[in-house]
């Protein structure tokens, strides 16, 4: 694992939005992880801006979005297909055929779950994965308890969640209670992870998730066990970890970082 550390939030999206460009340029047939939330609306956008300004090419580009609600369809505005239709497949030259979600309307749900595992198989498997965090440590809706070698399936949210998601379906009645998520064994097949958290709200769930034991408590621990899994925080969500002197000093020497220090 490596950690940047970034001064704010915006910093942490140019950082990630320009890494996802960098590896979309060497590799057009790049199979790309997207995650929903708010953290990511931020660097969907500066990918579009990219995408017209300049020519960042999406046309060969397979997607794989991590989650979906169960019981919403894509027209429905709450659902994760909505959001990526609108914040980012319909702002770049993708090919909507190659854009996939889980569908959580599927009459057979695990049915669903499986070929969901199928399609990224036959997709050459994910080369590079973004992702947030949740509060409660949750990648994709893994949920606490989730097995940290489990596949796409269908999970129960936390009461938590349904709470966190409560204002955006107006009360807590009508959030959806469970959702197909790619599982933490799906997700540690990626070949990259990009983990990107911002704000106060995630000072305590990034510091245990980077610097304390692995535990299928908190999903986002498995990430130690990535060979390749970069988590980019601001300030504000690296305010609880330990080691920053090291992390820094990895940022402002490696020549890997040289470009994006640039950015500063
Ligand atoms: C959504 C997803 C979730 C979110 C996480 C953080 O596709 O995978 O794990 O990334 O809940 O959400 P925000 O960014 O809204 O804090």
């Amino acid at each position: 694992m490596e950690v940047i550390i970034r001064p704010n939030a915006d910093a942490v999206a140019q950082l990630v939005a320009r890494l996802i460009a960098k590896e979309l340029r060497a590799n057009p047939h790049l199979v790309l992880g997207l995650a929903t939330g708010r953290t990511m609306e931020s660097v969907y956008r500066i990918l579009a801006r990219l995408h017209k300004e300049k020519q960042l090419d999406f046309s060969l580009c397979r997607t794989f979005n991590l989650d979906e609600y169960v019981g919403l369809s894509g027209d429905n505005p709450h659902s994760y297909r909505y959001y990526m239709d609108k914040r980012l497949f319909s702002q770049v030259n993708i090919d909507k055929r190659n854009t996939h979600l889980p569908n959580g309307m599927a009459p057979d749900l695990d049915g669903e779950c499986r070929e969901y595992e199928a399609k990224i198989k036959r997709a050459g498997g994910i080369d590079l994965q973004l992702l947030g965090i949740g509060k409660a440590g949750h990648i994709g809706f893994n949920e606490p308890l989730s097995a940290l070698r489990s596949r796409t399936r269908v999970k129960a949210l936390t009461p938590a969640t349904i709470e966190q998601n409560a204002a955006i379906f107006e009360d807590v009645g009508r959030a959806p209670r469970r959702a197909i998520t790619m599982g933490v064994g799906t997700i540690l097949e990626c070949r990259r992870c990009l983990l990107m958290a911002t704000g106060v709200s995630k000072a305590d769930i990034v510091a245990k998730a980077v610097e304390g034991p692995i535990t299928s408590m908190i999903s986002a621990t498995a990430l130690q066990l990535h060979a390749h899994c970069t988590v980019v925080v601001d300030e504000a969500a690296a305010s609880k970890l330990n080691a920053t002197d090291y992390y820094r000093w990895i940022f402002q020497n490696e020549p890997e970082w040289e470009e994006f220090r640039a950015q500063d």
